[in-house]
């Protein structure tokens, strides 16, 4: 068996993070082997390409140039953590891969969902992910949920008017409307804990699936 990688999309405030760790704690209590991940980031160089990304005084940052920075991050932690990781056999956790990209740059900074779908084919090549979970909130609701969070640092991104957000949300429409196979949505404006049992039964299929293959 070759390892399984799932990613974990949604807005702002989709609670995405904290449901990925409980799902990560109930496959290694199974005896999977597991490895959580985040983007941009998950590596050193990455890392400190989310630092540049994210400063929230680098307001001059070219919308490109954002675009670039991600998919230079993925593509490193790609070769450097996520293809090791899935060659070892892993179940690999990703919070957010390409398509925040597209939702973010390609749709709600309007660089084209085809320029940035380009640009992260040349950093990716053919490893998409096995399966993307969507965390589906509405913006207004994610955004006042991360607002009400007092430890929260607030970064560049979430700087942005509630329209750019609204865009977020049409462009991941879009994008699953594309590939509605590898896509699984989940109502994520429901209690924590229910979110959690729905995330948990997509997992476990999956897992099951795969393993069965
Ligand atoms: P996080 O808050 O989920 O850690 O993500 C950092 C921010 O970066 C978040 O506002 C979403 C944004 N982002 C993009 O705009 N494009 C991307 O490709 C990725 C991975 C994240």
């Amino acid at each position: 068996m070759t390892g399984l990688f799932i990613s974990f999309e949604g807005p702002e405030g989709a609670g995405k993070t904290t449901v990925l760790q409980e799902v990560a704690r109930r496959l290694k209590d199974q005896g999977y082997e597991v490895m959580v991940t985040r983007e941009p980031g998950g590596i050193p160089i990455a890392e400190k390409i989310r630092e540049v990304i994210l400063d929230s005084t680098h307001q001059a940052m070219d919308g490109k140039t954002e675009a670039l920075l991600y998919a230079a991050a993925r593509r490193q932690h790609l070769v450097q953590k996520i293809l090791p990781a899935i060659e070892s056999e892993k179940i690999v956790l990703c919070d957010r891969f390409i398509d925040s990209s597209l939702a973010y740059q390609g749709v709600a900074r309007g660089l084209g969902l085809d320029e940035v779908f380009a640009i992260n084919l040349f950093a990716i090549g053919e490893h998409m992910p096995d399966c993307t979970v969507f965390f589906d909130v509405p913006p207004e609701v994610g955004l006042e949920r991360i607002w009400k969070d007092k430890d929260r640092e607030q970064n560049r991104l979430d700087l942005e008017t509630i329209e750019f957000h609204q865009r977020v949300y049409e462009g991941y429409q879009k994008v699953i409307s594309n590939d509605e196979i590898r896509f699984r949505v989940v109502d994520a404006r429901k209690p924590q804990s229910e979110v959690v049992e729905n995330v948990w039964e997509i997992i476990s299929s999956e897992v099951n699936k795969h393993r069965d293959s």
